[in-house]
């Protein structure tokens, strides 16, 4: 749902346990083998963020972790990977115990003010359900120049073809325009933008002093 769509807190908790059963029966999707290309687009993703060694980085609706050993790569000083569904954080963690899961909407996510260097979104954007609140708690927890990503590796069109089977709603992607009125309030400036056929990026850089 849009920022100025303000959900009820009954309607955020009944969508998201909804969310929260549905993913917890799907892990097998998520786990390798991934469509072709993916996995090359992924790593675009990942770079998008320009992590630096020792940074601290928060994967927002991680799943079944598919970014977590691609930014463990990049030598952070913690991963942090924060999902709706314990089940699957539980598959994560045997897979990337080096990662510390949480248990959380990122709209409550409790971590302590500008502590995150690097926050990731990969194809979730569409699945927050209280955008406002969200925005804003992850604009508090990250370090001013720190980077927020936005994207998905199918491209925003993807979203179209999730609808048709969703058992709940899904917000599409954002255009270039729509994404710098949307998050401007919280404090972002739009540094990066890519909207290829099967590619989405979005990189939010927190303003220095916003
Ligand atoms: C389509 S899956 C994507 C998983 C993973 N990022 C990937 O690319 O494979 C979306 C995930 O977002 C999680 N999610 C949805 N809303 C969320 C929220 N408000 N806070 C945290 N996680 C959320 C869901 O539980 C689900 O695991």
């Amino acid at each position: 749902m849009h920022a100025n769509k303000q959900p009820t807190d009954e309607e955020i908790q009944r969508i998201n346990r909804l969310q929260r059963d549905f993913f917890s029966e799907l892990i097998h999707v998520f786990d390798p083998p991934l469509p072709e290309g993916v996995p090359e687009r992924l790593k675009k993703i990942v770079a998008s963020a320009r992590i630096a060694k020792g940074d601290v980085v928060l994967d927002v609706g991680t799943g079944t972790g598919i970014l977590v050993p691609l930014i463990k790569k990049y030598e952070p000083d913690t991963i942090f990977a924060c999902d709706l569904s314990d089940v699957m954080l539980a598959h994560l963690q045997k897979q990337y115990p080096y990662a510390k899961t949480i248990a959380a909407d990122i709209r409550d996510l409790a971590l302590p003010d500008g502590s995150i260097d690097v926050v990731f979104m990969n194809a979730c954007y569409p699945n927050i359900v209280d955008k406002g609140s969200s925005f804003a708690n992850t604009s508090r927890i990250m370090k001013p120049g720190g980077r927020m990503v936005i994207s998905h590796p199918l491209g925003k069109s993807f979203v179209g073809l999730l609808k048709q089977k969703s058992p709940f709603p899904l917000d599409d992607f954002p255009e270039e325009s729509e994404a710098e009125g949307l998050l401007e309030p919280y404090g972002f400036d739009i540094t990066d933008f890519v909207d290829e056929e099967k590619l989405y990026i979005l990189v939010a850089t927190k303003r220095h002093g916003g």
